[in-house]
């Protein structure tokens, strides 16, 4: 969704705004702006659409400055237009904001805010932060004895200047009800940007003579590895060369400078017309890094360094909760059959928007799991939250290090699957799966799983890579058949057991980038009520390989077929019964049933990009969604 960019030092901010924004592209965005400060000039120029729009006027019109504050903007509260698009200005222009989340009592905090004289250009509820620092500075200058406390002021940590500033960010954010990452820039202090955060990301990035402030790593890359994470409630006070974090709470806290691992170019194409093409292909190697350092060949089991909770503790779990978002939700899905398979420990799958509100009865030795790729969506985190609150211990399967979910979790497991670009969610996933099958390694050898089986289950796990690599070779058959089938309007996906999930992940990237009507169904269920969509017109991708269900799920393509529904099979390598009856068949290897998703997903993923390219879609910025969903 949204994106935050700032920079503050030596030289013309507007180019690594720009670039930022670039970046950040990916997450999801109607419009986009920036803000730099030259000369006591506070200058804004904005343009709803692509970032191009923008980039266009600047080069028309510069926006000169070494302190500036850039957005992208996935609208929640006003139509996608230039003047519903960041930043916004303050009374007496004399501040700039941009904003991420959503402010719940908005429209209160503009009614007074109205009343007392200020004046609302847009329809959004970051104008209303706009306005109430620039009142709230009003006041803190008025107040000749502006500080922070007491400690803050007497030992000079904040030149006194600049104590006002941080006190009107403060009581300004103390009034406001709901999720905030916010960046401010104030007209008359041109070397200070102030930005705090409460529930939407916010990171610093440490240059040697220049401050980066993004709402995600991604615009730091190239520029530092020196990251700072802030963390809920915290507001940073950045110049040039200088960072302090202030706690809502704990007042001045000591911050920690981490490392960050991204490489300056990862963010290229690599000479893929298509992130989401890029990431289909990297899952070789992604599901590689999943495993790297994970199994223990001579324990025969998996092996976690992050998880926080003592082997005892873990032992104890009777029930495991796995929660999650889209395609997140179905790795949760596909862990659901895989853990109870191998550990035996009864696990339930809850969307996390509705797990947040609703009131299970859990036995206290629930563990729960939350699963997704950005480490931001809102339902999950609040979902973590929730249950940590009712003391069940809380883990996360996560991808980007240092996210919310993963500062709010008691521990976890990173996937290690580099930046995850294209919105719809490939490579994430098969690393969410194969840590599925190494959690179920892991509680497994726990309880009922013995040496020998532990091993077999690693053999497979090793092979993953190699078989992923040959499952890619669909690509030109997958190509082939999107020209056939492009132009359907509606698709059934099927699938049993392991591969249900599969099923319902193969139909989501579909309908996600093609803007094609599919629905992901459990191949027996078919019979209550998707038979009877079934005609020559809608195709059904039906998953069916070597294994436990084989014959049940060929029954249900008899049945499709005797309908007239054409049907694309995905079927294992060297089946020709399957081919006898499909109009196409697209040929995957052949693993342990367990591990069969991660092969299945592979051709799914490919024709639903192919198709889509077809259509003339927009497959990494599929138009509506958003890369990370950080609002309800
Ligand atoms: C959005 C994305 C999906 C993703 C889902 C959950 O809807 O477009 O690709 O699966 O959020 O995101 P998460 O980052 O929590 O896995």
């Amino acid at each position: 969704m949204c994106g935050i960019v700032g920079f503050i030092g030596p030289r013309d901010a507007a180019p690594y705004l720009i670039e930022g924004l670039r970046r950040l592209e990916y997450r999801g965005y109607d419009s986009a702006g920036i803000a730099t400060l030259e000369d006591g000039e506070l200058r804004i120029t904005k343009a709803a659409g692509r970032l191009d729009n923008l980039v266009q006027l600047l080069a028309e019109s510069p926006s000169p400055g070494h302190t500036g504050i850039g957005h992208t903007r996935w609208a929640t509260h006003g139509p996608a237009n230039d003047v519903n698009a960041h930043p916004h200005l303050g009374r007496g222009n004399a501040v700039a904001v941009v904003h991420n989340g959503v402010i719940e009592n908005f429209r209160n905090l503009k009614s007074r805010l109205e009343a007392e004289g200020c004046q609302f250009r847009s329809a959004t509820d970051t104008e209303v932060i706009a306005h109430l620092v620039a009142t709230c500075l009003d006041e803190q200058l008025s107040l000749a004895s502006a500080k922070l406390d007491e400690s803050d002021g007497e030992d000079g940590w904040i030149e006194p200047e600049y104590r006002p500033l941080v006190a009107a960010v403060q009581q300004a954010v103390a009034q406001l009800q709901g999720t905030y990452g916010l960046a401010v820039v104030f007209r008359d202090y041109p070397e200070v940007i102030i930005a705090a955060r409460l529930g939407s990301p916010l990171v610093v990035g440490v240059g040697d003579d220049a401050h980066i402030i993004a709402s995600d790593a991604s615009p730091l890359a190239g520029h530092t590895e020196q990251i700072v994470y802030l963390a809920d409630h915290q507001i940073a006070l950045v110049t040039a060369d200088s960072l302090r974090v202030i706690d809502r709470d704990q007042g001045r806290i000591q911050h920690q400078v981490n490392v960050l691992d991204l490489p300056p170019d990862a963010a290229s194409l690599d000479g893929f017309p298509h992130y989401m093409l890029k990431e289909i292909f990297e899952q070789p190697e992604t599901i590689r890094n999943a495993m790297r350092g994970r199994l223990s060949l001579d324990e025969a089991t998996a092996v976690f360094g992050g998880l926080n909770l003592t082997p005892q503790q873990l032992r104890s779990v009777n029930r495991i909760l796995l929660t999650a978002c889209g395609t997140s939700w179905h790795a949760a899905l596909v862990g659901e059959y895989i853990i109870e398979e191998i550990a035996q420990i009864p696990v339930e799958v809850e969307y996390a928007s509705e797990l947040r509100y609703r009131n299970p009865p859990l036995e206290s030795n629930t563990l729960l799991f939350a699963i997704t790729q950005s480490g931001e969506t809102a339902d999950t985190l609040a979902a973590l939250r929730e249950m940590k609150r009712k003391g069940h211990p809380t883990l996360a399967i996560c991808n980007v290090v240092g996210s919310s979910i993963a500062q709010a979790a008691d521990g976890g497991i990173y996937l290690h699957a580099g930046p995850e670009i294209g919105v719809a969610s490939t490579k994430a996933f098969t690393s969410q799966c194969t840590v599925m099958a190494m959690l179920a390694l892991y509680f497994g050898r726990m309880r009922n799983v013995g040496f020998e089986a532990g091993l077999k289950i690693i053999e497979n796990l090793q092979k993953l890579p190699e078989l992923v690599t040959r499952a890619l070779e669909t690509n030109d058959v997958c190509r082939q058949l999107a020209g056939k089938y492009c132009h359907c309007t509606n698709f059934l996906y099927l699938g049993r057991q392991f591969n249900f999930p599969t099923a319902l992940e193969g139909a989501l990237k579909l309908k996600e980038i093609s803007y094609i009507h599919a629905e992901g169904y459990p191949a027996a269920e078919m019979k209550h009520g998707p038979i009877a969509l079934v005609d020559e017109h809608t195709p059904t991708v039906i998953i069916i390989p070597q294994g436990a269900v084989y014959d049940k799920v060929m029954s249900n393509l008899e049945e499709i077929k005797a309908r007239g529904g054409p049907v694309i099979a995905i079927v294992c390598e060297g089946d020709t019964r399957v081919a006898d009856v499909a109009d196409d068949v697209i040929e995957v290897p052949h693993i342990d049933d367990f591990l069969q998703p991660i092969l299945s997903i592979i051709p799914l993923q490919l024709l639903a990009y192919h198709i889509a390219v077809l259509r003339g879609c927009d497959v990494d910025k599929p138009r509506n969604l958003a890369k990370s969903v950080t609002v309800e």
